[in-house]
This record gives C-alpha cells, structure tokens and sequence, in this order.
C-alpha cells in the first residue's frame, strides 16, 4: 500500500471484514515522514518490522498488535511525539525492555501484552510526565520492580500480571492501580495486598454490592436484586461507553453516580440497578454489564411496556449517563417474559406452586398435555407460516415457493402487534404515503422500525414478495438494513434497523441536539454517496432510488450514514377507477428537471437529487425555502473570487461559517453543482461522486480505505458469486417506469448488531 499524502492510516484489522493485510510491512512506510497515527493491528503482517519505521518522527499513535510479526522488538526511539504505542501479541525475539522505553517522554499508553520481554522494567519509564497506562502483562520481566520517587501524576495503571518479577520496591506516593498478580513476589509477604490480589478487580472493578444479601444464590438466568435480596428476572445488557474522562475504574462514587442516575432516569426504584464487569475492551471502550431489576412488590418480572419503555430509553439513547461517562451505546439481551398459558401468565414459581398443592403426578400429566399441545400446535403454526408463500399470487396460484431471503426474517403479525404495544400512538415515528412507521423493540432486543402499509396502498402479494426478495439482496453499511417482514392477515410490513440519530434533516435543522461539522458532514456525505453508488452500480439487478433526500438519510448511533426510503409508494391503486396508476416518486426540490421531459427517473436522477442533499449540507436549508430555490440561490452568490468562502458567506450555515477554512470547502461546493447540471448527461455518476467526496477527505489527511467501486466492493458482506435473480433479464435496468420491482432501496438486514465503533 502506498500512503504517500496521508498523515493516518486505519488499516486495523477490525475495520475490514476479513479483508486482512497479510505480508511485511513494507519498508516504504518509513518513508511518509508526516505519519501521525499507524494502525495496523489485528491483521496477518509477518516478518521483522522494518529498521526505517522510527523515521516517522510526527507519529503520534502506533498499533501493531495481533498481528505475527518477527524479529526483534522495533526501535522506536526519535518517534519523540509517539503517545500511543500497542505492540501487543506478536513474536518479536525475546529481548530486553528496549532503550526507548526509557526515553520517549511523550507516552501516554504503553502496551505491549503477550510478549517476551525479560529483565528489569525501567524505572525511568515511570517518570513521564504524561504516562497514565502501561500494561505489560504476560512477558518474562523478572527481577526487582522499582518504579523510583518520580512516578508521574498522570499514571492510572500498571498492569505487570503473569510475570517473573521476584521482589518490588513499593513507593507510597503511588496509590493507584499496580497488578502484580501471577508474579513470583506474589508468593512473599505481600500476598495479601492489593498488588496481588487485584486478579478480580481488573475484569471486575466495580460491582454494585450485594454484600447484604450474604451468599444467597439464584435460579439460571434469575438474578439477585440488590434492593430486595430476592431473586428476580433483570433487563440486562451492556453499556458501552465510547470515551469516559476517567481510567481509573476503582473510584466507586464514579460508578454509584451511575446507578443512581440509571434508577432516577428510568423511572425504577432505588437499589433496582446493579453494575457488573466494568473493563476496558479491545477498543479501549468502558464496558459495564447492566442487570435492572423489577420494583419491589412487582413480582419476579417487567412487563412488557416497562421493557420497552427502558429498552428504548437506553437504546435511542434519551436517558445521559452522568457526564464523565461520555457518550454511549447501549445492546440489551433478550428479555425471557414468563411463560404464557392460555393467556394468563403463570411465573415458574407459580406453577411450581400449584405443582406442590396438587400433587406432582397431576402437574406432570398437566405438563406433557401442555407439551403435546404446543407441539401441535408448532407444527400446524409452522405448516401454516410457510403457507403465505404458497399463495402470494392473488388467488393462492402458486407463484414458486417462498421467497428466496437472505437473512430477512419472516415475522407474525402477533409478533409485531406486540413489540409496538399494539401499534400504540407512542410508538409512532413516522408517517408516509404508504403508511406508519412505528418503534418497535423485538424480543431479541432489537430496536427497529416497522413499516405498516395502511389498507388501499398494500400492493399484490406477488409485487410484495418480490420486493422483500430484492431488499434481501441489497446490503451495504450505508443502507438502511431491513430486518424482515410481515405478510399476515391482511396486513404487509417491512421491519428495518431502527437508527436511534434520526434523519439528516432533523440533524441539520438543529432538532436533534448533534453538532455536525464539517468533517461529520462530509463523512455523511460520503457514506450516502457510497450507498447510493452501491445501488447503481453493485446491486443485483441496479436499483435506481427515485427519491433521495436528506429525510431519507438516516443517521446510526455512530452518526453512520444509511440511505433509506420509507416511500414506498410508486404503485398507488386506483381502485375506484379501477387501474393502478404509476405515481412520481421524486419529492418537490430532489427531483431532476430531466424528468419533465423524459419522464423517466434515471441514476443520473439520483445524483441530482444527491446534489441537493450536498447543497443542504453546506446550508442547512430547505431546497425551497420562502421560494427560493437552493441551486439558484448557490449559483448566483458563488464567487470564485472569494478564496475563504467562495462567495458563499450569506447563505452558509453559520456553524461552518465560524469555522477557519472548512477542508476542501471549495471543491465539495463544485461537486454539488455539478451533480445538479441540467443535462443529465453532464453530471457524473455516483461512484464519480464518491471517488470526488473521498479525494476532499484525503486531503484531510483521512484515509478512506480506497476508492468509490472496489471499496464499495470490500465493504458490504455479500455473499460469494452474483446472487440470481429471476427478473435478471426480464427488467432492463433503465426501465424503471415499468419496473415495479426497483422502487425502493432500503438496505437489507442484519440482525446482528453493528460493530460498536
Ligand atoms: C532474568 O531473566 C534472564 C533471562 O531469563 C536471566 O538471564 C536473568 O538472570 C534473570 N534475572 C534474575 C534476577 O532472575
Ligand atoms: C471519584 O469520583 C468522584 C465523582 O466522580 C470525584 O468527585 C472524586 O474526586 C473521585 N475520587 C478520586 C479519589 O479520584
Ligand atoms: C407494567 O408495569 C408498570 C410498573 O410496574 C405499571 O405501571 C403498568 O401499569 C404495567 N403495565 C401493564 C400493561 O401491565
Ligand atoms: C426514546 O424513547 C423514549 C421512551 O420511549 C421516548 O420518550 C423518546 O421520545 C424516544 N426518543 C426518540 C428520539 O425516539
């Protein structure tokens, strides 16, 4: 690879999905002398580090960890800005802590686990006046640990565990966290202190006490509430908190400030949070297991509202965690409701009452006649499930089996009905030609968006199938993912990933609270170009979108752009002129001038449409707004005079106005207006459009991991080989007037969550 103008480089493993980097590092790479941070990590590099890497003098963070590397452990010394350096899991040749580590003043964080070092930690190391982690853990250090009289304020942690160090000189300046654990010296007098015994406490800093509660166990998958003692079901799940302000996980008023505010702000009682495994994870995220637990006198369970009520308070991220924890995410488990029988709901605890006042015999009996019953009941439930797709066509012919999905789920309309609390108003997100959109939190804890077609807009069973088969083939980063769907008593709905920060519009009009600046919005940019190239150009048959706009880009939890379309309204039937009329799908101010003449919607449509959308990220304006029309207003302040704001200043939105010379300012402008040119003929195509938006980033220095259709290619996770479709050849691609198949573009699945980045 070739990095010549860069100054980072994200090549960690966990950034590609099984794409990795395998080979040496080449040696070139010593030659990008502005390099400030170099991730290699998590891939398959072998060989010895080349002996010019410390020529990269402004790095400032170096991961090479996990990967397979030889030779000895590489020189850094001169890197004399380096803060960050991992070295962790690799087979460099036993050595000596290396001289650097005694002489570049600049360390934060010095990490280098599973390796072969042996002798003597430097003292000097210690001494930094920045260093708050080193972590060592698993190498053949020995000797005596002297960490001398000048440890640096900033040090948090000393992680030596699983070493050969015999002897320490402890110094009582320093009170923070030392792991000594699995050392020789462990076995000496200071086996009982907390050097030595710290094993629990680094996978398990903070845990909500329950020490009252004394050794009191609990059933499987029941749970010991810390306000009652009791045993109840939790609400469990992880928060993950993406950039807490403190290291220190011992502090216990950090972690009581949380609990307190989790019960205060979801409405529990006090004592019903309990904190488990706090940790930093391989992303260096604070990790906390969270079980909530039911009011006292509320029985053994949540019911399922107050499941949804703080599924979503947690999910879409409305409750805030104290300020030193940062911003967040939250992926809750399954929550296991008790047992429905008959429409009552009998707890275990119940039924093993009723159990013990009857007599066992009755309860067995009881219990296989249950049994029995419910099997039948599966298997007619089952045979019934994969009827609908016998009967798509309209009068039940057979139109070839069930759809052919790739990991879109078929769900019942029960299913549904409950996880929105029966289409309650609440849950209501949206509103479209085609019907509501609701919240919905599935029973895997999944948040996500229903989309339910209101009676007059459902189209033919056959049209519907064919639709979610083709969504079940799309699949990109940036498109929204469909999770599955409905097609059950007379009902048709699509069930999409729900993205918690809402749709660019509300983002860029201020409603949601999220600052975007420049950088954000060019990488929003980038993300939908790369959607909407995907579709044109990667999609099986090519997908034309037809009504790209910025309320149908949505915003993830990691500001990640995701192209969608809650449309879905192209085929509208007329049933009291009995014929189905072909409705225009673009939206007033997207929709490209072509088409007045052609009516027809093109790709080239789609970059007009994305144009706008660019024009509105500069702005933050409506296309229209008090009758004024976007691109005109743009073209005719523009001013190629004007090196700062390029005649722009007025109608900029004053949040990047403030900003000193936005990067690449000038060339994003251009490209807007040239996806907005008359003559469809004239603008470029999408993945043109991506390769333009992803030069301005490089420029800025961020990699964007390569260019518009090969990394649109190394991106989504298709599955091997051009999938098949059946209309392949039946529906030319620019038909689209005629093509009931291409109108929407939601993305399609993924029910496993999105990689916390
Ligand atoms: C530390 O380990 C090295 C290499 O195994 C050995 O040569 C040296 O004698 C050890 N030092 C002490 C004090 O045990
Ligand atoms: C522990 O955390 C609390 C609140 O977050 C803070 O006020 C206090 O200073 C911290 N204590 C130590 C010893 O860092
Ligand atoms: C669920 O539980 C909450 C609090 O325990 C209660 O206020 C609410 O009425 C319950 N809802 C249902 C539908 O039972
Ligand atoms: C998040 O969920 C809470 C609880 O259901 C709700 O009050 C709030 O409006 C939701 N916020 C968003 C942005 O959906």
């Amino acid at each position: 690879f070739s990095v010549v103008h860069s100054t980072l480089v994200f090549l960690g493993g966990r950034l590609f999905d099984g794409n990795q980097l395998s080979g040496k590092i080449p040696s070139t790479v010593g030659l990008v002398q502005t390099l400030e941070v170099l991730r290699l990590d998590r891939n398959s590099l072998i060989g010895p580090v080349p002996s010019n890497l410390n020529n990269l003098t402004s790095i400032n963070e170096l991961n090479l960890a996990h990967n397979q590397l030889t030779g000895s452990v590489p020189d850094l010394t001169g890197m004399d800005s380096l803060n960050y350096v991992d070295l962790s899991n690799n087979s460099f040749a036993q050595s000596e802590a290396p001289s650097w580590f005694s002489t570049i003043q600049s360390l934060t964080t010095l990490v280098m686990e599973y390796g072969t070092l042996q002798g003597k930690v430097p003292q000097k190391l210690f001494s930094f006046p920045q260093l708050q982690q080193i972590k060592l853990r698993n190498n053949a250090l020995n000797n005596t640990l002297d960490m001398g009289d000048s440890i640096s304020q900033q040090l948090q942690l000393v992680d030596l565990q699983n070493n050969h160090i015999s002897s320490v000189t402890l110094n009582s300046a320093y009170r923070n966290t030392l792991i000594l654990t699995g050392n020789p010296v462990c076995t000496t007098g200071i086996s009982n202190t907390n050097y030595c015994q710290l094993q629990k406490q680094t996978t398990n800093p903070y845990s909500t006490s329950l020490a009252n509660c004394g050794t009191k166990s609990c059933p499987p998958d029941q749970g010991l509430s810390p306000q009652s003692c009791e045993c109840a079901y939790p609400y469990e799940g992880t928060l993950y908190f993406r950039a807490p302000s403190f290291r220190d996980l011992s502090n216990i008023s950090t972690f009581h400030a949380l609990e307190m505010s989790l019960w205060i702000k979801l409405g529990l009682t006090p004592g019903s949070v309990s904190l488990q495994n706090s940790f930093f994870n391989v992303d260096d995220y604070l990790q906390i297991q969270l079980e909530l637990f039911p009011s006292i006198g509320n029985g053994k369970y949540f019911n399922r509202s107050e499941i949804q009520r703080i599924g979503f308070y947690l999910s879409n991220q409305t409750y805030k965690p104290p300020p030193e924890f940062g911003p967040y995410y939250f992926i809750a488990s399954p929550y296991a409701f008790p047992v429905e029988l008959g429409g009552t709901s009998l707890s275990i605890g119940v039924i093993v009452g009723i159990g013990t006042g009857c007599g066992v015999l009755i309860l067995i009996l009881m219990g296989v006649g249950i049994y029995i019953f419910q099997q039948k009941w599966r298997a007619e439930r089952a045979i019934e499930l994969s009827k609908p797709f016998a009967s798509w066509g309209p009068s039940g012919e057979d139109s070839g089996g069930p759809p052919q999905l790739k990991g879109a789920r078929w769900f019942s309309y029960d299913e549904l009905k409950k996880c929105t609390n029966n289409f309650s108003e609440s849950n209501e997100i949206g509103f479209g030609g085609y019907g509501k959109v609701y919240r919905g939190m599935l029973s895997s804890g999944l948040v996500v968006a229903i989309k339910r077609a209101q009676q007059g807009s459902m189209q033919g069973g056959l049209e519907f199938k064919t639709e979610i088969e083709l969504l079940s083939r799309v699949h990109h980063k940036n498109l929204v993912g469909l999770v599955g769907f409905c097609f059950e008593q007379g009902e048709q709905m699509l069930v999409y990933e729900f993205m918690p920060n809402g749709t660019l519009r509300d983002n860029l009009s201020g409603k949601s609270g999220i600052p975007l600046d420049w950088k954000r919005r060019l990488c929003i940019a980038l993300g939908s170009a790369r959607g909407l190239a995907y579709l044109h150009d990667l999609a099986n048959p090519p997908i034309i979108h037809r009504d790209v706009k910025s309320t149908n880009i949505l915003l993830d939890e990691n500001l990640t752009a995701k192209v969608a379309d809650f449309g879905l309204s192209k085929l509208v039937s007329d049933s009291g002129k009995g014929h189905i009329s072909t409705q225009v799908k673009g939206t007033l101010g997207y929709l490209d001038p072509e088409y007045y003449m052609t009516q027809q919607l093109t790709e080239k449509s789609d970059v007009y449409s994305f144009g706008i959308v660019m024009l509105e990220l500069v702005t933050s304006k409506q296309p229209i707004e008090k009758g004024k029309y976007i691109v005109r207003e743009v073209q005719i302040a523009m001013d190629k005079n004007d090196k700062e704001y390029y005649g722009l200043e007025e109608i900029l939105d004053p949040k990047i106005r403030n900003l000193q010379n936005p990067i690449g300012f000038v060339r994003f402008v251009d490209l807007a207006l040239h996806c907005v040119e008359e003559s469809a003929e004239d603008r470029p195509t999408m993945s043109d459009v991506v390769k333009g938006i992803e030069g301005i980033l490089q420029q800025d220095g961020v990699i964007t991991k390569s260019t518009s259709a090969s990394s649109s290619a190394a991106e989504f996770r298709t599955t091997k080989g051009k999938p098949q479709h059946p209309y392949d050849d039946a529906l030319p691609k620019k038909d689209v007037n005629n093509s009931d198949a291409f109108d929407y573009s939601g993305g399609y699945m993924l029910s496993t969550r999105v990689e916390p980045k």
